[in-house]
């Protein structure tokens, strides 16, 4: 039975039951006419929430599944092919625990590194975002499972999110916070999309009809439900008027719908469409393969290789890393993240593992006989300074070869509903790291943590420094497979590392106050401040080491079409050990005074190669990637005129260049009455026809040319204006040229 022929058979109030969930985690039956689906976090793993009565929060205990490495992690393996398989199996745990939807992915922007719920999302820019979210919903719905993209939108930090308004600019909204999104939603096609808490710009997102129907569904073509965040629904007739079409969990307030109809306050098609939305998520689901169960070690294995392909290796001083695990060493494991594996966040994501590995346990059974292991925790999880500990990791650090110091940030301090006000690590840890320093001469540090912190303050004390995030549940095998050269290190940085939080460009204005949030940094979020005005960074966007070299050569750029361009380069692994390399691709505009950010992330390749090996990455470029939101035309534009791509291994690492040309995209030639008229000379086609007009006006252009204060006061006047001082150019020249060249422009217009 179709969605409609169903919806049909529903009464009004049947339907409005439809727009509203039955349980936490339940959508409501009817009848024999729909089941009710079940819905689940996600996004790193399922949390099935055991069945126990009052729990309205949905926040206890869950049924064990694999805890993959969440997004912070598996964003930085920039591999999007694993994204798939990690997104697969997760749909594969989810049918096995009978769920219909996982709710996830999250890809929200990391505007700022202070954020509680960094660790749930991809990036500070919104390509690797939506490439890495898409791949996710791509995985989970390959085996008929929804997969829910979230939190639509600009719920960019934890600080009185369900009230606060995200103040942003149209030009910001769609270059930085809705791009993920609009990538996901176009090209992986998610079953479901789940609105935010905070207001944007004053409207609730919940009930915003220009994000919820008009951009997402007019403009972007998505054809699945809207759902609410737990609780996000403020109004429920003005919410299913706005396009949100189910409201999580149940507040008992179906009637409103149907009152609302009655009334004439809300038409019945809204209703209607909404059930129908409810019904068509059911109908797709419903061709899903169920399964009763899945490879508990397969699923472990697999979470194994995506946190070892998502560590990013900052610094590697001298070689230390990887060690010999063959050699005859005493090697001391200090902190107590290699004893206790911190391996997720707090709060809706948070995962049941099926088994967890330790590093410690991991390095032991790796080493050869002739290494010596000890351990010392050196620190307590609250905290709190233990000189006993320190003494005690001092006196094996003295009589070790190395130490393998794993520091970090406790699940405390990165969870949903808080956000950090600091990126430090614990002053009980770095003295420790300074102390143990003092008496070992080779000192690696393995970090696990969620959100950046600081490295500038102590990073001097170690000759290596491994970033391992949040590595899910096989963390610990993941670890000891990079410490130890089983494999090689290819995680990039998806965020920046500032030397200092007042170095970040929402400093001034995180979290915002007095229920507003002003994106006063606008597009210049992560890299494109930091690279736009060239400021210093510890370690910058698409950073990475690993345990060889690469080099790139023979970069091409060949138009393929109108605004479309391949581009290729060679890589070549110049060293003596297996590895993966990043390439990045950037799109830059050298500005002398900047409009827009100075380059912007526009594709990747992430390939292995044996020693001595090269391969071709190929690129592909629209005119979308060059193109920048025009607030005063409302749209995407193409600028005629010169950029530059850039291919390298990080943001601040660009390996080779070349520049190439647009003709822009033609819509229009932009010049209107108001244009002034330095505007209209320097145009390429407007130039002449206004010299040729104020020639007929007799007006001796080339009088202003030789009095070049006069003509700078002329250049910044408005054409429409100049009428009233020069009499022979009248507003029908004027607006007869305006016209003309609109009309022109429309002729050539191209699809950019
Ligand atoms: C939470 C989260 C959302 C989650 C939902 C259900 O508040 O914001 O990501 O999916 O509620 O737990």
């Amino acid at each position: 039975m179709t969605a409609d022929a169903a919806t049909d058979r529903l009464t009004l109030e049947e339907q409005a039951s439809l727009t509203s969930g039955s349980t936490t985690w339940n959508t409501t039956p009817v009848r024999d006419v729909v089941l009710a689906l079940t819905l689940s976090d996600g996004p790193h793993g399922i949390r099935r929430q055991k069945d126990v009565p009052g729990d309205p929060l949905g926040i206890q205990g869950s049924r064990p599944a694999t805890c993959f490495p969440p997004a912070v992690t598996l964003g930085s393996s920039w591999d999007p092919a694993l994204a798939v398989r990690v997104g697969a199996a997760i749909a594969r745990e989810a049918s096995a625990l009978g769920i219909d939807v996982v709710l996830g992915p999250g890809v929200n922007i990391k505007r700022s590194p202070l954020c509680g719920r960094n660790f749930e999302y991809f990036s500070e820019d919104p390509h690797i975002s939506g490439v890495m979210g898409a791949a996710i919903v791509e995985g989970i719905q390959s085996l008929g499972v929804g997969a829910c993209v979230k939190h639509f939108a600009v719920n960019n930090q934890e600080t009185d999110r369900m009230r606060v308004s995200a103040d942003v600019d149209e030009q910001t909204l769609r270059e930085i916070y809705l791009p993920a999104f609009e990538h996901i939603v176009r090209e992986a096609k998610p079953y479901a999309v789940m609105c935010s808490y905070n207001r944007v710009n004053g409207v609730h997102a919940s009930q915003h009809r220009r994000l919820l129907t008009e951009v997402l569904r007019e403009e972007w073509g998505f054809d699945g439900l809207v759902m609410s965040d737990w609780g996000a629904v403020n109004d429920r007739v003005a919410a299913l008027a706005a396009g949100l079409d189910l409201e999580m969990p149940p507040t008992g307030t179906d009637d409103q719908i149907v009152t609302a109809v009655r009334e004439g306050r809300l038409d019945p098609t809204v209703v209607s469409t909404a059930a129908g939305r409810l019904l068509t998520l059911r109908d797709r689901v419903d061709r899903a393969a169920r399964f009763e169960d899945w490879d508990v070690d397969a699923h472990h294995e697999l979470a194994r290789e995506a946190a070892r392909s998502s560590a990013v290796l900052l610094k590697n001083d001298g070689g230390l890393l990887p060690l010999d695990p063959t050699a005859r060493q005493h090697v001391v494991v200090i902190g107590e993240f290699a004893r206790t594996l911190r391996f997720q966040g707090g709060g809706s994501s948070h995962v049941e593992p099926t088994r967890t590995d330790s590093p410690l346990d991991a390095l032991r059974e790796a080493v050869g006989p002739d290494t010596e292991v000890a351990f010392a925790p050196g620190f307590t999880l609250d905290g709190e300074r233990d000189p006993a500990l320190v003494s005690e990791a001092v006196a094996l650090a003295a009589r070790a070869d190395v130490a393998l110091v794993f520091l970090g940030l406790p699940e405390a301090a990165e969870t949903e509903g808080l956000d950090r006000t600091h990126i430090g690590l614990p002053a009980a840890q770095l003295d420790l790291l300074r102390e143990v320093a003092g008496t070992c001469a080779r000192v690696a540090v393995v970090l696990a943590n969620g959100g950046v912190v600081s490295v500038s303050e102590w990073e001097e004390h170690a000759q290596a420094v491994l970033e391992g995030w949040l590595p899910g549940q096989a963390g610990g095998a993941a670890l000891a497979d990079l410490l130890l050269g089983r494999h090689s290190p290819s995680g990039r940085l998806t965020e920046t590392i500032p030397h200092r939080l007042e170095d970040v460009p929402s400093h001034l204005y995180f979290p915002g106050a007095d229920g507003h949030v002003v994106h006063g940094e606008g597009r210049y979020v992560g890299y494109r401040h930091y690279d736009t005005l060239d400021r210093p960074v510890a370690y910058p966007f698409g950073h990475g080491l690993t345990y060889t070299t690469f080099a790139y050569s023979d970069l091409t750029a060949e138009q393929t079409g109108d605004n479309r361009w391949t581009v290729e380069v060679t890589l070549t692994n110049t060293g003596n050990r297996y590895a993966h390399e990043v390439a990045q691709l950037y799109v830059a505009h050298d500005e002398a005074r900047p409009t827009r950010p100075r380059h912007e992330l526009r594709g990747f390749a992430k390939i292995g190669l044996e020693p001595g090996a090269s391969a071709r990455a190929r690129f592909e470029l629209t005119g979308r990637d060059l193109a920048q939101w025009s607030t005063g035309r409302n749209r995407r534009r193409i600028s005629p005129g010169a950029f530059t791509v850039e291919v390298g291994a990080s943001s601040r690492d660009i390996r080779l260049r070349t520049v190439l040309t647009t003709p822009g995209d033609g819509r229009g030639h932009d010049l209107t009455a108001m244009s002034t008229l330095g505007e209209w000379l320097d145009h390429p086609v407007g130039g002449p026809a206004v010299r040729q007009a104020l020639e007929q006006a007799s007006v001796p252009i080339e009088l202003a040319q030789t009095n070049p204060e006069l003509l700078v006061l002329a250049r910044g006047v408005p054409l429409l204006k100049l009428c009233g001082l020069v009499p022979e150019l009248t507003p029908e020249t004027v607006e007869r040229l305006a016209a003309h060249l609109a009309e022109e422009g429309a002729q050539h217009a191209r699809p950019s």
